[in-house]
């Protein structure tokens, strides 16, 4: 483990966040939170609606100045100069921001122009982004007739029209179809492993499950922060599958039960998560004292496991 943070700066680190606070009038919405974010890592953001995600994306850009603590951003102090940080990220939200009558290419060329991209490397750069993201048939289309992936793909190439050290993406899946969510995710390895840092916002778990490290924000609170392996490998044993010849009765009995976080169906069978302490055979127990006989086992708990019990009050908090 690393000790010291003054040596992780400005070499593996990407972002580095500390007591970040925002208050809106009486809302806390970002509570004292610690990020750090390796280089070249894709970062999962997550959270319940609410929950403070977007405003600390917003702070860490610069975009939005917090009420109290650090941010250093590729060795840059946010918001101080968030002005020398503004040419090195790249930053994209579900609202894509394209303009709509504007072609493929002009969309390209605008935000190159925007971004300050020299005018001589201008045409091979776009030529470059138009091959890798499948645009060479499609230059002259509006960006306004193009479907939501398309849309999408381009908002992406826009994002990184001038090849940012790192990516801001604040849920820019949450419009577009199970296969561009796919490709999309591959253009994000693509880009990470070329060393690009990129903190993504999500509500899907199998994104989560993707990431090389994720944090989870509950209420403003950095409630979880590890790798998806660690994060789930916590919660071994906690998480039990039961079957009960009347599932429905089943269920409603484990939702009173007390150390039951959460019970869920799947077919025929009920997937729980419990506090600590309550184990399979515990479980088994106290179901026949009501009557019910039921198999119970333990099964693998996975990363929506780890949501539930990061962002239930009664669970506890993790970090790994
Ligand atoms: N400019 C603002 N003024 C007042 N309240 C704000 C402002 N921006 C955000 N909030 C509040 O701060 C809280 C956190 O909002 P935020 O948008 O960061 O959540 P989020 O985690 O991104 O949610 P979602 O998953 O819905 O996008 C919310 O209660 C929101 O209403
Ligand atoms: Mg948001």
């Amino acid at each position: 483990m690393k000790s010291g943070m003054s040596d992780d700066i400005s070499t593996n680190l990407a972002i580095r966040a500390q007591g970040l606070s925002k208050r809106f009038g009486a809302l806390l919405a970002v509570d004292n939170v610690e990020l750090r974010v390796p280089r070249a890592n894709v970062y999962g953001f997550l959270g319940p609606n609410g929950s403070g995600k977007s405003t600390t994306i917003r702070m860490l850009c610069g975009l939005l100045t917090p009420s109290a603590g650090e941010i250093e951003v590729l060795g840059l102090r946010i918001p101080e100069q968030a002005e020398a940080l503004r040419r090195k990220i790249g930053y994209m939200t579900q609202k894509f921001s394209l303009y709509e009558d504007l072609t493929v290419r002009e969309n390209l060329e605008f935000l190159a122009e925007v971004q300050g991209l020299p005018r001589a490397r201008r045409k091979a750069r776009i030529d470059a982004l138009i091959e890798a993201y499948d645009f060479a048939d499609r230059q002259k289309q509006l960006a306004g007739t193009m479907s939501g992936g398309q849309k999408q793909r381009l908002a992406l190439a826009g994002a990184i029209v001038h090849a940012p050290e790192l990516l801001f993406l604040d849920e820019p899946t949450s419009a577009v179809d199970p296969e561009s969510r796919r490709d999309f995710w591959e253009k994000l390895f693509d880009l990470a492993d070329a060393g690009t840092t990129i903190l993504v916002s999500t509500h899907y778990m199998d994104e989560a499950e993707r990431c090389h490290r994720i944090a989870i924000l509950e209420t403003g609170r950095l409630v979880a922060d590890g790798t998806p392996a660690q994060l789930t490998r916590a919660l071994a044993g906690r998480t039990l599958g039961v079957r009960a010849p009347e599932p429905r009765r089943a269920q409603s009995v484990l939702q009173k039960m007390s150390g039951v976080l959460s019970v869920a169906q799947i077919g025929n069978a009920l997937r729980v998560l419990t506090a600590a302490g309550l184990d399979a055979v515990t479980l088994s127990a106290r179901l026949r004292e009501t009557g019910i006989e039921a198999t119970v086992a333990a099964i693998e708990p996975n990363l929506e496991d780890v949501f539930v019990s990061a962002t239930r009050h009664d669970g506890t908090e993790m970090a790994a």
